[in-house]
């Protein structure tokens, strides 16, 4: 593609995000997620950063107004009414909750990707910015602080280094493989009536099941009569999963928020930011398979390692430095996984019986997927894997445009379109600035 070329995509990229915008912060896309989500949000950020760092700085703002008098950040922030999602704040049911005066919210939270965009911001921004814009970061960073000491108190009570997630909603994969055993033993029965607005927006083959939203709701159903309160919940979960994904990100953005601490002046926390990092590391570090090339998660309910075959297993790139024979095995795998496939990483190898290439999180490609892969390849040197995964995300999107997935064996679009994450990715692959190397 011509220099002219990537100048035009880039521009129509930083239009999606404008027509994405609701004074402050971005829906992923129109109709189809119609209010603020949490990680969603965190890859805008990055990508406003290429060109606006007060646009990026709002959007977090605008997600930190929906955090939790107990640091949780919710899954979706509820600014203001749309009959175009389910379920809706009346199904939450989270005001006891809330921070009085704030915007309705979920009760459930997403993968913590929001230190890492608050560091990236940062080391966007000129000096002369920074410098004006201390305080707003400042602020930022202690509700990240906030978040982080959350995740590690309310999700992993037994300390054990691997944070749990209670819905698959959390992981942000909704309908992987990964979770079909552990969410096949949660009740279909459900209290609340079901409307799914989704399959009238994208094509149902596409989307999760009927089935499973039965379980979805009736995980909310669950959590909501448990008052919505952290221990309560991990005591009755139905679905409880230490998992390697949403771990290594905690951990990957607890380092940058680390990062962030020193170059605000502030050391307070330093030690503390230090040891939650090393005990997620060190949580990581069992769950890698040798024999497999991959990181698994762990059920909780069932004790047993969940050993599907994801892409999540190699997510833990992002926050590890893995010996020689290890970043071997799992580059070797991620290589197998790309020679069956026109366009990679599929979140499922091919391979699998578990493998539909149009189905969200059973095959496609995400671009934000392949994003987090090449930050973590970066980091253990793996250049060439993660320049191949870098040319196939951008080739994706300038093929069909900013989809919000792709068809791992034909490269077609999948799910809605005009996707804010794809193009804040594009923005941001595509950027040749050696600063955001390290990102
Ligand atoms: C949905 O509604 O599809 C979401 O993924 C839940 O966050």
């Amino acid at each position: 593609m011509s220099a002219a070329e990537e100048a035009r995509l880039r521009q129509d990229a930083r239009a999606v995000l404008s027509a994405n915008d609701r004074d402050g912060y971005t829906v992923p896309t129109a109709r189809l997620y119609p209010f603020q989500w949490n990680w969603d949000s965190a890859f805008v950020a990055m990508g406003f950063a290429t060109w606006d760092y007060d646009r990026a700085l709002t959007e977090l703002e605008r997600l930190v107004e929906g955090q939790w008098p107990d640091g949780m950040i919710p899954h979706i922030v509820f600014h203001r009414p749309s009959e175009t999602y389910f379920p809706g704040p009346d199904v939450w049911g989270t005001g006891a909750r809330i921070r009085a005066g704030g915007p309705a919210t979920s009760g459930i939270t997403q993968p913590p990707v929001f230190a890492t965009a608050l560091r990236f911001v940062w080391e966007a921004m000129p000096d002369a910015t920074r410098r004006d814009r201390l305080q707003r970061v400042a602020r930022l960073y202690r509700a990240a602080l906030a978040w982080h000491r959350w995740w590690v108190g309310a999700r992993d009570p037994l300390r054990t280094g691997l944070v749990g997630v209670l819905h698959t909603w959390e992981t942000g994969s909704d309908n992987s493989p990964a979770w079909d055993a552990a969410l096949s033993r949660v009740p279909t029965t459900t209290n609340t009536c079901i409307r799914r607005k989704d399959t009238g927006h994208v094509e149902a083959a596409m989307r999760p099941r009927d089935v499973d939203y039965q379980r979805y709701i009736h995980l909310v159903d669950t959590y909501r009569a448990a008052g919505w309160d952290p221990a309560r919940q991990w005591a009755v979960a139905p679905f409880k999963v230490a998992e390697v994904q949403t771990t290594a990100i905690l951990a990957r953005a607890t380092e940058d928020l680390a990062a962030l601490s020193s170059a605000l002046g502030n050391d307070t926390e330093a030690a503390e930011l230090a040891g939650m990092r090393q005990r997620l590391c060190a949580g990581l570090q069992r769950q890698w398979r040798p024999g497999l090339g991959r990181f698994v998660s762990r059920d909780l309910v069932a004790r047993r390692d969940i050993e599907t075959a994801t892409h999540a297993g190699f997510v833990p790139l992002l926050a590890l430095d893995l010996d020689g024979a290890a970043c071997a095995a799992a580059t070797a795998v991620m290589a197998r996984w790309l020679a069956d496939v026109r366009l990679g990483l599929p979140t499922v190898p091919r391979s699998s019986p578990d493998f539909e290439p149009k189905r969200y999180w059973r095959g496609p490609v995400w671009a934000i997927i392949n994003w987090l892969l090449i930050l973590g390849l970066r980091r253990n040197a793996c250049l060439d894997l993660a320049e191949r995964l870098r040319a196939d995300t951008l080739a994706a999107i300038e093929r069909v445009g900013f989809a919000e997935n792709f068809d791992p064996l034909t490269g077609e679009g999948g799910g809605a379109g005009s996707f804010s994450w794809t193009a804040a990715a594009y923005l941001v692959l595509s950027d040749n600035d050696a600063r955001r190397d390290s990102f």
